[in-house]
């Protein structure tokens, strides 16, 4: 689930890329799990964990040991890449489908550098998802806090 749609019902087509996103990690981690959405998010979850390697230059350290033998670390380490670059925060900064499936077709396309993707940070979302709901209007201040307050408790509702 992206974060937009799990906090605030936002959908769109950068919502699946966002799921897209996270399966490549699970796939080539080898961790399932993220079923439960504060595994994904939580500081020690998966995409937190794959972000974190790939800013300190060890994205190979996420792969699944099972993998090692008979993968291309140059293909693992490419994947790592667009599927940091779907689960970016903004929705604007995921690709769209037709790119990620020529960055995975074609290896001579360069990439862009990803940025740390959404996560929650002891619970609680990236402050810039506020001030993104604050600024489409919908939400008071007051019903933004509440909406987030309540979060733990309607995210895990599935729909
Ligand atoms: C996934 O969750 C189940 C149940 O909580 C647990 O038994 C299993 O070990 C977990 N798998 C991974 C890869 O974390
Ligand atoms: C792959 O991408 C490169 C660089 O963008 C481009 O020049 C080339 O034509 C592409 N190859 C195919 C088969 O699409
Ligand atoms: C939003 O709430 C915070 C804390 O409750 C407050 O400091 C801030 O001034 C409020 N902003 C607006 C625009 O009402």
């Amino acid at each position: 689930m992206s974060p937009e749609y799990a906090m605030f019902g936002k959908y769109s087509e950068k919502s699946d890329i966002f799921s897209f996103g996270v399966m490549i990690l699970e796939i080539v981690s080898g961790k399932k799990n993220s079923s439960s959405y504060d595994y994904s998010y939580s500081s020690d979850g998966l995409l937190s964990h794959a972000w974190k390697q790939w800013r300190d230059g060890t994205p190979f350290q996420i792969l699944d040991p099972n993998l090692h033998e008979s993968c291309s670390q140059m293909e693992v380490i490419r994947c790592i890449q667009v599927g940091l670059l779907c689960v970016q925060e903004n929705p604007s900064d995921r690709p769209q489908m037709a790119e990620v499936v020529s960055y995975l077709s074609n290896l001579s396309i360069e990439l862009l550098s990803p940025h740390e993707p959404a996560f929650f940070v002891h619970g609680r979302m990236n402050p810039n998802m506020v001030a993104m709901e604050e600024d489409s209007g919908h939400l008071s201040n007051s019903s933004t806090q509440h909406s987030l307050n309540e979060m733990s408790i309607s995210i895990s509702v599935p729909r």
